[in-house]
């Protein structure tokens, strides 16, 4: 089955197409970070008017890389939420409007359940269930069981900041820019993370919190305030940070992959990005499979996990 995917919850305008839940015949990322790196975070009205700009032709490029005609496809995929309300809406009449002038099914997904099946992208070899699932991204932070597919237990979600946003705040705090997550990993290469000791905050079961965290580093940088003009400093307390953030994330995970005795454990979102956090899961956890999504481009935003997600919800009955 090939399915078109049109993804725009948030700052990316995005056409994927996927064939059987699995095989990427194309997929285009418009990325908006250059417009929202000059107010230093996404404002919805410039997103929802950035993807009016360049979803059709970003449609017409997933077609062109995939060599594929409109006959060629059997169902249009697209983000129905979360995300930004205007953002979805451009993704959402777009597709409601393809499918109806090419007369194609047209199914709508969550775009969390998308990250989840960002890692059967690529693979041919399906996952193992039960999978826990750990997306963590800019607008989410989400521990979820898959048992089977559309058999998904919530586990844990976080209390306030989702984990993308709390790197993409220290950053900002650090002057280190837009989007934070990229930029703090690669400051905290060259900084010592055990330089300052951040608290791992407490919560019940598996929520997560980052408040306390964020916290911490601003009244640590206003104590600090005359140091942040020193690059080794900075690198630090980006080292620093990222340590914190990866052991909160990391201990509710294996809690949670002990517990329910799972047999793979999947990062996803975009914050899956991060090689630390990565390398820490391994050397947890060298029993259970780990997988993170095959390419940089299915961490972050993206169709093709519409896409896969897509296929599973159509045909899990079947
Ligand atoms: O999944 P995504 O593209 O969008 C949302 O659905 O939110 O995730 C974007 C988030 C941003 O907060 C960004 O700073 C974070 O993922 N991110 C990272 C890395 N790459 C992206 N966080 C930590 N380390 C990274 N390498
Ligand atoms: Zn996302």
């Amino acid at each position: 089955m090939l399915i078109l995917a049109i993804e725009t919850s948030c700052d990316e305008s995005c056409a994927a197409i996927v064939e059987d839940g699995w095989k990427v015949h194309a997929n285009v990322i418009a990325s908006q970070i250059p417009v929202h790196q000059l107010t230093g975070g996404v404002v919805p009205e410039v997103a929802s008017r950035e993807h009016m700009k360049v979803i059709m032709p970003v449609v017409q490029k997933a077609f062109e890389e995939s060599g594929m005609s409109w006959d060629d496809i059997d169902v249009i995929a697209v983000t129905k939420e979360p995300g930004l309300i205007g953002s979805l809406i451009v993704g959402r009449t777009t597709a409601a409007a393809l499918a109806f002038a090419k007369d194609k099914p047209l199914i709508e997904v969550n775009h969390i359940q998308g990250h989840l099946y960002s890692n059967w992208l690529g693979r041919e070899e399906n996952p193992q269930f039960p999978v826990l699932s750990l997306t963590v991204s800019g607008g989410h932070n989400e521990l979820v069981l898959m048992r089977g597919h559309g058999d998904f237990e919530l586990l844990g979600q976080t209390l306030d900041d989702a984990a993308g946003e709390a790197f993409d705040k220290v950053a900002r705090l650090l002057g280190l820019g837009y989007p934070g997550g990229p930029a703090i990993e690669r400051a905290a290469l060259e900084g010592n993370a055990d330089a300052v000791n951040f608290p791992n905050s407490r919560t019940e079961g598996y929520a997560f919190s980052f408040s306390g965290l964020k916290t911490a580093v601003l009244y640590y940088l206003q104590k600090n305030e005359d140091r942040l003009e020193d690059p080794q400093f900075v690198k630090d307390v980006a080292a620093s940070f990222q340590k914190a953030a990866v052991a909160h994330l990391t201990d509710r995970l294996m809690r949670a992959a002990e517990t329910h005795n799972v047999k793979e454990i999947h990062l996803a979102g975009g914050v899956s990005a991060n090689k630390a956090l990565r390398a820490v899961v391994q050397k947890l956890c060298p029993d259970r499979l780990l997988r993170h999504p095959e390419k940089i481009r299915y961490c972050t935003d993206n169709a093709a996990m519409i896409g896969a997600a897509g296929y599973f919800q159509t045909t899990a009955q079947d």
